[in-house]
């Protein structure tokens, strides 16, 4: 029987649990024993019951509660050769040839760097004499498979990511409670959103609530131009602080809300609840030369792509967008951008 592990890793997103649950079941149903590694990296180097076999019935109600209920950590062990070593070895000790990583574009690195070492980790564990050769032997390959689940939407090669949706409606219904209390006395609210790298929760809420004006970092505002800009139009600031000083000596009431971690919390919409299936079917389909896949969304078909090119594309477009070239990041985002 197939034994495959999962994880989630790095920022939590709803609809992680969703995509536990499908895999668990998913993997069962296709005659595949499923095992849960809690805290993402930081189990599989520790080992032990951080590594534990789910049942079908071990995911109920998992469907609808936002989070990781497996938990998830941000694994500095698993950064350093020591700590790969260690998570090779619990793998094989567990009988675990699959990995599926649920999370952004750190967590999916990390996991086809630990493919790409596969054969030397395997190696040393039977040099050092922690494992036998017969123990390595049927593990001579590990598959791995991404499903991306981040907040922030700013996975390239796919349209959209697990929690990202869900995010933005949360967002949305504190704007809307927001608006009206800004209504009620007549004030400018600035809120700081999530997202990173990425504007895309703080554009598509923006158009969603209303916005009078989005500030994202794919289009940053021209330094000594912002001020006199916002002025006038209130346009392009930098900081809600600095937002919030502009339009105070303009004479507007003005109060500054961060959202904070209530963006990534609570429960799952419909959207993000469904993409887990895909991930087993890529274990099942993978041999030892094809490139790891990420399981992707694009034009509302699941599909997949090479999960090393879309981590390099998505470093790519953060890039651009630090050195604050826009139409880079734009055409390689969308080649058509370019036309
Ligand atoms: O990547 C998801 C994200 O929520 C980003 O939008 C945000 O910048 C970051 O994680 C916050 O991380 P932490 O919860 O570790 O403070």
């Amino acid at each position: 029987k197939k034994r495959i592990g999962l994880l989630t890793s790095g920022g939590d997103s709803s609809g992680m649990n969703a995509a536990v649950r499908s895999i668990v079941r998913v993997a069962i149903s296709r005659g595949c024993e499923a095992y849960a590694i809690y805290e993402g990296y930081e189990g599989l180097v520790q080992g032990g019951d951080m590594i534990k076999k789910f049942s079908w019935s071990d995911v109920r109600g998992y469907l609808s509660i936002g989070g990781t209920l497996i938990r998830t950590a941000r694994c500095q062990s698993f950064r350093e050769h020591k700590g790969r070593l260690e998570a090779a070895y619990n793998l094989i000790k567990n009988g675990i040839d699959a990995l599926i990583v649920c999370g952004g574009d750190g967590t999916l690195t990390g996991a086809d760097t630990l493919r790409s070492e596969w054969s030397d980790l395997t190696k040393e564990l039977i040099q050092t004499g922690k494992l036998t050769a017969e123990e390595v032997v049927p593990h001579a390959n590990l598959t791995i498979v991404g499903i991306v689940c981040s907040i922030d939407n700013d996975m390239a090669k796919t349209d959209i990511t697990i929690g990202a949706v869900t995010s933005l409606h949360r967002i949305c219904e504190a704007v809307d409670s927001i608006s009206s209390t800004a209504f009620s006395h007549s004030r400018a609210f600035v809120i700081e959103v999530m997202g990173r790298h990425c504007g895309w929760l703080a554009l598509m809420a923006a158009i969603s609530t209303g916005a009078d004006y989005v500030f994202i970092p794919e289009r940053p505002p021209e330094a000594n131009k912002w001020k006199k800009e916002m002025l006038e139009s209130l346009e392009r600031p930098i900081k809600c602080d600095d937002i919030k000083k502009l339009l105070l000596d303009a004479k507007i009431d003005t109060r500054v809300t961060t959202l904070g971690h209530i963006q990534r919390g609570g429960r799952p919409c419909v959207y993000d609840r469904n993409l887990g299936v895909e991930a087993v079917e890529a274990v099942l389909r993978a041999t030892p030369d094809t490139p790891s896949p990420m399981i992707s969304v694009r034009e509302n078909k699941i599909m997949s792509e090479p999960l090393m090119e879309a981590v390099e594309l998505t470093h790519q477009v953060t890039e651009a967008i630090a050195e604050k070239n826009f139409r880079r990041a734009m055409e390689l985002r969308d080649p058509e951008f370019a036309q």
